[in-house]
């Protein structure tokens, strides 16, 4: 068992990695609590509900809220129904909220624990690898039809629980996207991590390097929030590959691609845009082998109108002008802000999307 502590603004947080965690939750909690809402969606349900619920009814009054899987349900509508079991199940200021599932678990219920009563405790039990990113730094919301993200808060969770077993069952798209942000986190911090990240056949990674990696992951994310949690500045080096990646998701419509995975594409064009605009040297050729080995869905590209992508990314809150704010790379661990024009992004985007489809 691994242990990373997170100094937030607010309180300092551990962050437990390791197995069966699920079986033994009971001792990793506070007894004073008098009741715990176990908030999780219906595929994380039938594979690990029961086991975490066993584990807490050793010590706790516990109750549960389930929501269909799926990012449609990061709603309003399901926060208020959600908020309807709090109040049902009566929790009260000494109430635990668990979020027990992906990262749109994470964010609902931490949203949930963010406004019910002004706030009670909340704990992260990621179960997909995408959350060691999402279950780290606080941020918590909900979608509105409009846009992603638009409701929400700065609210960090009191522990996080992460059993890498649960890992076991998550099915071959989101163990690509998990990697997608895990790689990013590479590239942001560490060359040589890098370097062993793309010998990686991500199929067939030991439980013993997913902990190295996530725990890695989490030091890179805890360490930027730590020094910028509101995002003025650092923490915006963590959209690295974003731009494009929220382009590519609006454009095939929010679902159709796993984040992760649009992440990865968004990853590849960043270091051919920071070649290009900064002259950086980077593993482009290596990292193109590893997307295609590892079945990233690149030949998506293709289907996507170089201009609209553009569009998307001006209409994006970070846009000034008819300048893009990229997140570029001057080499491996060395990030910077740039405008770019959104002619030479159109020009970079259809020579990327020649050059995928070509080969
Ligand atoms: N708050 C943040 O800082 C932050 C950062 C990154 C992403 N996010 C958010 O995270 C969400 C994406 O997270 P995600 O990729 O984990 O998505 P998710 O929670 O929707 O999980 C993906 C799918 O995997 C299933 N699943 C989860 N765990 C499983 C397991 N162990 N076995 C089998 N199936 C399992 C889920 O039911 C779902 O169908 C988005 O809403 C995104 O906005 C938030
Ligand atoms: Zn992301």
């Amino acid at each position: 068992m691994v242990s990373v502590t997170i100094h937030a603004t607010t309180h300092d947080y551990d962050v437990v990695i390791g197995k069966d965690l699920r079986n033994k939750v009971t001792e990793l909690i506070d007894s004073d609590y008098t009741s715990i809402l176990v908030i999780t969606d219906d595929k994380v349900e039938t594979h690990y509900l029961n086991e975490v619920a066993s584990s807490l009814k050793e010590n706790f009054e516990v109750h549960t809220a389930i929501v269909p899987a799926g990012e449609s349900s990061k709603s309003m509508r399901m926060y208020e129904k959600v908020l309807d079991r709090c109040v049902e199940a009566r929790l009260d200021r000494q109430s635990l909220i668990i979020a027990l599932g992906g990262g749109m678990i994470g964010d609902l219920a931490g949203y949930v624990a963010s406004t019910y009563l002004r706030g009670v405790d909340y704990i992260q039990m990621p179960t997909t690898i995408l959350a060691h990113d999402s279950s780290v730094g606080g941020k918590v919301a909900i979608n509105h039809p409009n846009g992603k993200n638009l409701i929400g808060s700065f609210y960090n969770p009191t522990k996080v629980i992460y059993d890498i077993e649960t890992i076991d069952t998550l099915p071959e798209s989101e163990i690509r996207s998990g990697y997608g942000e895990v790689i990013k986190h590479a590239f942001l911090s560490d060359e040589g991590w890098s370097k062993t990240l793309l010998e990686v056949d991500i199929q067939r990674v030991t439980k013993e390097q997913l902990e190295t990696d996530l725990t890695r992951g989490i030091h890179v994310k805890a360490s930027i929030v730590e020094q910028d949690e509101r995002e003025t500045g650092l923490r915006k080096h963590l959209n690295l590959g974003h731009t494009l990646a929220h382009a590519i998701e609006a454009e095939l419509g929010y679902g159709e691609i796993t984040h992760g995975e649009a992440v990865a594409i968004g990853l590849l064009f960043m270091m051919k845009l920071s070649e290009e605009v900064v002259g950086a040297e980077l593993p482009v050729k290596e990292f193109t082998e590893w997307l295609k080995k590892n079945n990233y869905p690149l030949s998506l590209l293709s289907t996507l109108d170089s201009e609209h992508m553009v569009e998307r990314m001006l209409w994006d809150k970070k846009t000034v002008g008819q300048e893009i704010n990229f997140v570029l790379l001057k080499k491996i661990s060395d990030a910077c802000v740039l405008n770019v024009d959104k002619k030479e992004i159109v020009k970079q985007l259809n020579l990327l999307k020649a050059e995928v489809s070509g080969e």
